[in-house]
């Protein structure tokens, strides 16, 4: 059986993406190959999800669509080893490498189209973003490849590689920025009386039911906010302390931040 998806690199993210392309169908576990340099690493994924694995990153590369999801720092080591090889090439290159730019992928894969993506933490439960941007020989057909693949994890969208930076601040960082707000909320739920089991409880719960009603009913947050805030009541009260806190402005500010640092490393 040929491999269709050769996957380098076997970790969180390699992990997360190859279980629900299985569970999906989108690929059958014989049809995939993990390379990892840690033979228990390799023991798990082959238990756990009969794929096949191996140290040998050449035979990973050998694959259909090949999928990097090793960490940057190692991409520089991976490519020098295959530099001397005389492989048979993938027909599709992914890469989720933070901050490592389509150039310098299209450069290590030349003539082989490179679709540069962005998955973000939540993809480890089905509930990622993944932002992909296409490189320059990327066809319809690439993108919808890797569509359906990142598909598999959560949402996609398309942007032009200038973005990235941008994609990274937001929903790449974002997880923290939404961590740290539901563990405020929890906390405040503690200074007001409640158990800390059941102001997490409650401080989860409503993040993620006001994530789903904006998301099925299409309202604006605004608008939202509007129709919880009765006059003179408990939510205005809490509004005008975000408000004077500077609850929003920290919000954007800190997405600038996160861009502008995803910029910053990705020159270096
Ligand atoms: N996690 C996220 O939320 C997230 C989000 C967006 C993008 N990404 C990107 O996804 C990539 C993977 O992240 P991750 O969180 O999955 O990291 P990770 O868990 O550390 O996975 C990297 C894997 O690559 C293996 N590896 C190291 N050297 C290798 C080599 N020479 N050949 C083959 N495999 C090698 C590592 O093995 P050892 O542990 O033995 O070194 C590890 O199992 C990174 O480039 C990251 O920027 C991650």
């Amino acid at each position: 059986m040929s491999i269709k998806l050769g996957i380098l690199g076997g970790g969180v993210m390699a992990e997360a993406i190859l279980s629900r392309l299985i569970t999906a169908n989108i690929y059958a576990t014989d049809e995939i190959l993990v390379s990892d340099p840690l033979a228990q690493r390799r023991d798990f994924l082959q238990q756990k999800y009969g794929i096949r694995a191996t140290f040998e990153n050449r035979s990973v590369v050998a694959s259909d669509i090949l999928l990097l999801a090793i960490k940057p720092q190692v991409l520089d080591l991976v490519i020098a080893e295959m530099a001397n090889e005389s492989l048979q090439k993938p027909s599709l290159v992914i890469s989720i490498l933070a901050g490592v730019p389509l150039a310098r992928l299209e450069a290590a894969f030349p003539q082989i189209p490179v679709v540069r993506a962005m998955p973000n933490t939540p993809a480890t439960v089905g509930a990622g973003i993944t932002a992909i941007a296409p490189g320059k020989k990327v066809e319809a057909s690439h993108l919808n490849l890797a569509k359906s693949i990142f598909a598999a994890v959560g949402e996609v969208v398309e942007v032009p590689e200038t973005l990235m930076d941008a994609v990274t601040g937001l929903s790449g960082s974002g997880p923290a920025y939404v961590a740290i707000a539901i563990e405020a909320l929890a906390d405040g739920g503690v200074a007001a009386g409640l158990s800390r089991t059941v102001a997490m409880q409650l401080a989860l719960a409503t993040v993620f039911g006001t994530t789903k009603l904006l998301q099925e009913s299409g309202l604006h947050p605004a608008e939202l906010k509007d129709r919880v805030s009765s006059p003179g009541g408990t939510t205005i009260a809490g509004v005008i302390e975000l408000e004077s806190a500077g609850f929003r402005s920290a919000l954007i500010e800190a997405v600038l931040a996160a861009t502008r640092r995803s910029r910053e490393l990705g020159k270096s």
